[in-house]
């Protein structure tokens, strides 16, 4: 351990008031939080305080210009007791990778990790253990100088809480591909993992909802054509016995762990991965002959989950057998085995925390 970070602990805990069985997802919040600050020019005063409510300039630009991004993480228990992350160093990578693109300072991986690292070493308590839960990670940062005028801020927090969880989606999806309103073009900010991406989604998702969905299915925002991701998750499809997911060159989409890990995990198997277009006319074209035989999200908060139902243009694609997707099942369950530590981790994306 390289970074100093203060401790304070909460007086009270209020993990007994917790149902670990009936847990709704981003509810509840563990005991504490880390927080560190930029001062414009390093980071600084590095701790973990009682999680609760921070106070702010009404003025700060994460406010009025969005210069806010985040990431997030999932922590599990293993049988053996340890604690254990996925891939932490890449989600440090993509926020700063978010960082750069919204003009904010990077954050040092000490920063970041040892920050990660004490938060759950202090809130192990509520790292949940039953099948399917973890304890969700929110590590975020923004804009905190009080000045309205337009140009990035100096000054910036970055905060990491915490939340037991479990998966996000407890059915399958219905999910309309969205032909008005679209979610970033070329040149935007697509791949940032930033506020404003979620803040854009919002409305055309209620409407979604509205109509019976449960989520938007985005198109790319030039022709209206290609699938890009739903609101919350990257996307798959099983055409045939290839496994087909929008390929993040045009930096339009997340560039996902989750699907970077499936992608990984199916080619290891031998199963045909292809990064690339796909238009909502070959998905089409793919259903009605019968080779559309999966469609799955793949996020972090979802892990992998099944899409039943795609509505484009009101012809309603109705996916069947859904308790015989090899591939969805396949990769779900090997994502939660190498999570939790009942499976063995063939590509070393498990980090120990102790
Ligand atoms: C995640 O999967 O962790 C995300 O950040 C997506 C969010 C919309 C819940």
């Amino acid at each position: 351990m390289t970074l100093e970070i203060a401790v304070e602990k909460a007086q009270n805990s209020r993990i007994d008031q917790v149902d670990f069985n009936n847990i709704q997802f981003g509810k509840i919040f563990s005991d504490h939080q880390f927080i560190a600050e930029y001062d414009g020019e390093k980071w600084t005063k590095t701790r973990i305080v009682p999680y609760g409510n921070i106070s702010l300039s009404p003025a700060i630009s994460a406010i009025h210009y969005g210069q806010a991004i985040f990431e997030g993480m999932k922590a599990y228990k293993t049988a053996e007791g340890g604690i254990q992350l996925f891939r932490p160093q890449d989600n440090w990578k993509r926020l700063n990778r978010s960082a750069t693109r919204m003009g904010m300072p990077e954050i040092p991986e000490e920063v970041f990790m040892e920050g990660l690292e004490e938060l759950l070493r202090v809130d192990e308590a509520w790292i949940p253990t039953t099948k399917g839960s973890a304890l969700y990670l929110r590590p975020f940062m923004f804009a905190t100088d009080d000045f309205i005028g337009v140009r990035p801020s100096d000054t910036y927090k970055f905060i990491i809480f915490s939340c037991p969880v479990n998966a996000y989606y407890n059915q399958p999806l219905k999910v309309k591909a969205e032909t008005e309103y679209i979610r970033a073009a070329e040149g935007g900010v697509g791949s940032a993992k930033c506020a404003g991406n979620y803040g854009a989604v919002m409305h055309p998702t209620r409407e979604a909802q509205r109509q019976g969905f449960n989520q938007i299915l985005w198109l790319d925002s030039k022709e209206h054509k290609f699938l890009e991701e739903t609101g919350t998750t990257n996307i798959f499809v099983r055409i045939g016995d290839k496994l087909v997911t929008p390929s993040t060159d045009k930096h339009t989409i997340l560039e996902g762990i989750t699907r970077d890990s499936l992608i990984q995990l199916s080619r290891s198997w031998g199963i045909e991965v292809e990064e690339r277009d796909i238009s909502i006319d070959e998905l089409v074209e793919a259903f009605d002959k019968g080779e559309l035989k999966e469609m799955f999200g793949a996020g972090t908060a979802a892990t992998v989950a099944q899409i039943e139902l795609v509505h484009y243009q009101g012809k309603d694609m109705q996916l069947t057998n859904l308790d015989q997707w090899e591939y969805y099942t396949r990769l779900k369950n090997a994502m939660e085995g190498i999570k939790t530590g009942s499976e063995a981790d063939p590509f070393n994306w498990v980090h120990k925390v102790y």
